[in-house]
């Protein structure tokens, strides 16, 4: 793992504020994309593929990892709201956004873009399970290896992550940050 440090001042994105490190740069993240696409290329030789990102943190990643995807497939949205602007989970999973697609019978992939304590995922996955899905599998750009209790493990993962708060590639701390094309860790 690269661990470069950053200068707050070095990169006008960052208003200033200084991140510690990180954590992934642009590269290595476009090479583990490039090859998680081919991952599930290869995961699903028939059937409907319906990729359904959770907003707002996988759409840089479900953007890149779409046109990675070497088959037919559609793109849905959820949208679930988990942390509010804290740096810690509030333990609470709100539906948003359901997606309007119907998902009886095609292959589900829940792209997330972290599982942190995994309750997020707990909870998606037991909505999304009551439509009757033909298979239902989460592809998660992170994963802090932290969560206990995860009632369905990711089949696709990026990178392992750091268990420390990371922003960056869609990942934000109070909506900032997003746009960063590495990640990073903030101080
Ligand atoms: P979980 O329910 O605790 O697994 O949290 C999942 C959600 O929390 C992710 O989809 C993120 O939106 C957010 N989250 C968890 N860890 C981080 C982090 O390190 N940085 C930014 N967002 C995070
Ligand atoms: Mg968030």
């Amino acid at each position: 793992m690269a661990t470069r440090a950053v200068e707050g001042a070095a990169d006008p994105r960052l208003s200033g504020r200084a991140v510690k490190r990180i954590a992934f740069d642009e590269e290595t993240i476009a090479a583990r994309v490039r090859e998680l696409g081919g991952e599930i290329t290869a995961a699903y030789p028939d059937g409907k593929l319906l990729v359904l990102g959770l907003l707002k943190g996988s759409f840089i990643f479900l953007s890149d990892l779409v046109r990675q995807i070497s088959r037919p497939l559609q793109v849905d949205f959820l949208v679930a709201a988990s942390y509010g602007d804290a740096m810690v989970s509030s333990g609470t999973v709100r539906l948003v956004y359901d997606p309007e697609t119907e998902l009886e019978g095609k292959h589900i992939l829940l792209v997330e873009d972290i599982v942190d304590s995994g309750r997020t995922l707990n909870r998606l996955m037991a909505i999304l399970e009551e439509r009757k899905p033909r298979s239902l599998e989460i592809c998660a750009l992170l994963h802090k290896r932290i969560a206990d209790g995860l009632k369905h493990e990711t089949k696709f993962t990026g990178f392992d992550a750091p268990n420390e708060f990371l922003v960056g590639y869609g990942l934000d701390h109070a909506e900032n940050f997003r746009h960063l094309p590495y990640i990073a860790s903030l101080q």
